[in-house]
């Protein structure tokens, strides 16, 4: 059997329930992993699965009203008097926390895989003629509701995402999150200069995040995030009072772009020549702050570096994009040697994939080109409860544990698949991780649970297709 028993159980105490607590609405059973801290002392040892691991081969996730309540072994449930056929049964699959994308782009996903440029043409030949779409309304609904069903069937079920210059296409995406019970934090495109006709704000993009900030911001589990395309499209009046806007909007999110490709950084220091560097455009304008993520920064100065850490800014790792479009390979040991916040985001559609497992594959062949090495948990780590914690939410999502929100992603390879004859061969579970990586995708996803409701299941699609 997959994704079972084969590393030992290590059983963490939980809260017991709460005398007065409602009765679990769902209970979930099935291996489950998740982290509760970095992992470190991680070995070749399948029985050692180090510090900061949670795992148990059969495990019961008890969950009311939208939030875990408890985890247990089956044993401990039977023994305090549970009964196993109220049970959904998932042995044989993997439940890990549900994925979360800390930087993607809702209006490019029809334009994944735009043949033979690099960034600044690649946006001109395909990013900005997609995104004028989106004017419309009626569009711009019906692609926001195949997008969550993209993420979900991906595992990701929770994003920060860009949207478009057009106001209503945040209120598109979050009304879809909103539906479906999803935790989404998105924003209003600012660009004001550089950019086509019909993309660039034609009236106050300054008033109009205001004004979605008032009706998107902690409404349920949708927040709010100021969104400058990055410093090249925006005039030093607008980066001014987007900055501001992050102060008269505590709480809000800072999401932009940073340091990607070498033709980006010349055009951009050319535009604020007053600026020490890229990083310091932003400075400049008051938008670093430990809820600011700014995509890519593959290239910067041991300086900018140092102030991204000082400031708590975040940098989003962003593999299949960077390797895509041929912006270079981001050095994830000097991040960390700088202190610096590294969470991990998809960019599609500069980036290929939709699956943060895809994505952490990329991500360890481009630390495998900067001769460095990233750990199948230590990255698993980073695309739950690592980007949970950039993203200042990680007392609320992230790991599966009594009281964080219950968005929950099942593993398990489709029938037939390559992932399934891989599995099958015999694998540690740090094994199961790594090929699920590398040859699952979508593949690998067999459902996905967001707020304890389940909003994708493969059985399904797969019938109804
Ligand atoms: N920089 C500014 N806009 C974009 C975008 O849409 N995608 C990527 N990858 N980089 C950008
Ligand atoms: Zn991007």
């Amino acid at each position: 059997m997959v994704f079972q028993a084969i590393a030992a159980a290590s059983l963490h105490a939980r809260q017991p329930l709460k005398e007065d607590y409602p009765l679990p609405d769902t209970l979930l059973r099935g291996a489950y992993l998740s982290f509760s801290a970095q992992p470190s002392n991680l070995t070749a040892d399948p029985a050692a699965l180090g510090t900061g691991v949670n795992y148990l081969s059969d495990a019961i996730i008890s969950i009311t009203q939208g939030v875990i309540d408890q985890v247990q072994s089956a044993d401990a449930f039977v023994e305090s008097g549970g009964s196993l056929a109220q049970c959904t049964d998932l042995r044989g699959s993997l439940l890990l926390p549900g994925f979360i994308d800390t930087h993607i782009h809702y209006p490019q996903m029809d334009i994944i895989a735009g043949y033979g440029t690099q960034l600044l043409d690649w946006l001109e030949r395909y990013a900005f003629p997609a995104e004028i779409a989106y004017a419309d309304l009626d569009y711009a609904r019906a692609q926001a509701e195949v997008f969550m069903q993209t993420l979900f069937r991906h595992g990701t079920t929770t994003a920060l995402t860009f949207t478009t210059v057009h106001k209503h296409t945040t209120d598109a995406l979050l009304e879809s999150a909103e539906r479906h019970g999803a935790r989404m934090i998105a924003g209003k495109v600012l660009m004001n200069r550089n950019a086509p006709d019909g993309l660039r704000d034609s009236g106050d993009g300054i008033a109009e995040s205001a004004e979605l900030i008032e009706r998107w911001h902690n409404r349920g589990r949708t927040q709010y995030a100021v969104t400058p395309r990055f410093a090249i499209t925006c005039t030093d009046d607008q980066m001014r009072a987007a900055g501001e806007l992050l102060t008269e909007y505590p709480g809000t999110y800072l999401h932009t772009h940073l340091a990607e490709h070498p033709d980006e950084i010349t055009a951009t220091l050319e535009l604020f020549p007053a600026a020490h560097d890229y990083v310091d455009v932003y400075d400049q304008f008051n938008m670093l702050t430990p809820r600011s993520v700014f995509a890519h920064g593959i290239h910067l100065s041991p300086r900018e570096l140092d102030r991204l850490a000082e400031t708590g800014a975040g940098i989003a790792f962003c593999p299949t994009s960077n390797l895509f479009l041929g912006s270079g390979l981001l050095n994830l040991d000097r991040l960390r040697d700088h202190n610096v916040t590294l969470s991990v985001g998809s960019d599609v559609g500069g980036g290929t994939s939709f699956s943060m497992l895809t994505t952490i594959a990329e991500g360890y062949k481009v630390s495998q080109l900067n001769n460095q090495t990233w750990h199948p948990m230590t990255a698993l780590h980073a695309i739950t409860r690592g980007n949970a914690e950039a993203l200042g939410l990680g007392a609320k999502i992230g790991q599966i544990s009594a009281g964080f929100e219950a968005d929950i992603t099942v593993l398990k390879p489709r029938p037939g698949s390559m992932l399934e004859r891989r599995l099958a061969n015999g694998a540690t579970l740090t094994e199961q991780i790594f090929a699920a990586m590398f040859m699952g995708g979508d593949d690998a996803i067999e459902q996905t649970w967001v707020a304890g409701k389940k909003v994708f299941d493969r059985a399904q699609q797969d019938t109804s297709s």
